[in-house]
């Protein structure tokens, strides 16, 4: 395994403790540089490889949106799974679909991730917006850390104060990022080499930078969301994806023992190299899950449309329902109303064909304000996203 040396510790006095705090060297690895040949290239061509199967399984779906609704959100549950959020994807699906005005903190935290995503995407997108940088990041930040919970946290401004990971104060901690007037500094040198021409293949550098993004820790809060969103960003921005549909989350919350520990591996005995190949790893296989849900989503709604269209309760507007299911998978009469811009009566007969086809559940078992999920569909996207039995506070318990 290669050795190298990749930042200085400054010694800090914090209470009664000394600390060392780590400001890491700029990117790209030197001394000696990353490499990508042997192993590492074939698990670059394979992971590019899964990739391109899921750009290709985006594409195949008739609207652009079809898998991209549930797969975003699947990566913003898994994202926030990773260190405890207890929000299920049945959670904020269901809330996106029935907008109640009580909505726990925990499907707030994911509604919120997507909002960021979103935004993040559309400025980028803008002719006049903001580019990839630290102040479109912070303004993700924001929307990220938005409401009760965050608001403490310092939403969208490069943290202040002194930051540590793991452990109850930084004196034990497992690793504390740099003081905060190296932080700016810091960054700068991120987003400029994020925008300067770099040998090494895109889709290793944005491995890179979520890295460099976790080392800094720019934030009091939010940095392991915003670092995972930051791969979503420069896969986009660097033309692997036209759509982020990969959800890179599911690996790294499948691996999560093993993520904290490569990138601890960097800081402590500058190991790109394992870091690449378990990153390599991690978006292969996140890769490979998409492709593989993406497919039988699409076969689902193929087989639904042939059941439907042969049930005597079919209906044109019940047909038009169902396209819009993979985009809706949880609807109520009046969201169905507005979706088909159609009346009550023409809307309810709709969800009963459906209904009837078995193609929608009611999952309430009321008869007022119903709500029909399609099951079929759910299952499938849900796969991998239920909350894990125990959630430790474990590794970042510094700030959360
Ligand atoms: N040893 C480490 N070195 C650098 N970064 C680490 C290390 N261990 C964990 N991390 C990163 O720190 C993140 C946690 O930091 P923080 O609490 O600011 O982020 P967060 O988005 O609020 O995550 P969470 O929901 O994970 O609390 C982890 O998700 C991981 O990305
Ligand atoms: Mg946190």
């Amino acid at each position: 395994m290669t050795h190298r040396v990749t930042g200085t510790y400054r010694t800090l006095a914090v209470g009664e403790e000394t600390i060392k705090a780590f400001i890491p060297h700029p990117l790209p690895p030197r001394n000696p540089p990353l490499v990508i040949d042997g192993r590492l290239a074939e698990l670059h061509s394979t992971a590019c490889a899964a990739v391109g199967r899921l750009a290709v399984a985006g594409v195949m779906a008739p609207s652009a949106d079809w898998f991209l609704y549930g797969f975003v959100r699947k990566d913003a549950v898994l994202s926030s799974q990773i260190e405890g959020t207890q929000a299920t994807l049945m959670d904020v699906l269901t809330y996106e679909a029935t907008r109640k005005p009580d909505r726990p903190a925990d499907v707030q935290d994911v509604c919120n991730h997507v909002d960021a995503l979103t935004f993040a995407r559309a400025e980028i997108a803008r002719s006049k917006g903001l580019p990839l940088c630290t102040r479109l990041l912070c303004m993700a930040h924001k929307r990220l850390m938005h409401g009760t919970r965050g608001a403490d946290r310092q939403p969208g401004i490069i943290r202040t104060s002194q930051n540590w990971i793991g452990g109850s104060r930084p004196g034990n901690a497992r690793f504390v990022p740099p003081p905060h007037d190296a932080v700016p500094k810091a960054l700068d040198a991120l987003e400029r080499w994020l925008h300067d021409d770099d040998p090494l293949p895109p889709l290793v550098r944005a491995g890179l930078a979520h890295v460099q993004f976790e080392t800094i820790h720019p934030f009091l809060d939010g940095n392991g969301r915003i670092g995972r969103l930051l791969i979503t960003l420069l896969l986009e921005h660097w033309g692997l994806l036209t759509t982020p549909l990969l959800y890179l989350s599911l690996a790294f919350k499948r691996h999560r023992a093993e993520y904290y520990r490569r990138l601890l591996d960097v800081r402590t005995r500058g190991d790109w190299e394992g870091w690449t190949e378990f990153y390599l790893q991690c978006v292969r296989e996140s890769a490979e899950d998409g492709v593989g849900a993406a497919t039988r989503l699409f076969a689902l709604l193929g087989r639904d449309r042939r059941a439907l269209s042969r049930h005597t309760a079919a209906t044109v507007t019940a047909v038009r329902l169902l396209d819009l299911l993979p985009e809706h998978p949880i609807v109520t009469l009046p969201r169905a109303m507005k979706l088909l811009a159609t009346t009550k009566p023409t809307a309810g007969k709709a969800i009963d064909a459906l209904s009837k086809a078995g193609i929608l559940r009611e999952t309430t078992g009321r008869q007022r304000d119903r709500i029909y999920a399609y099951d079929a569909y759910l299952k499938i996207l849900r796969e991998d996203t239920a909350l894990p039995a125990e959630t430790s506070a474990g590794e970042s318990g510094g700030n959360r």
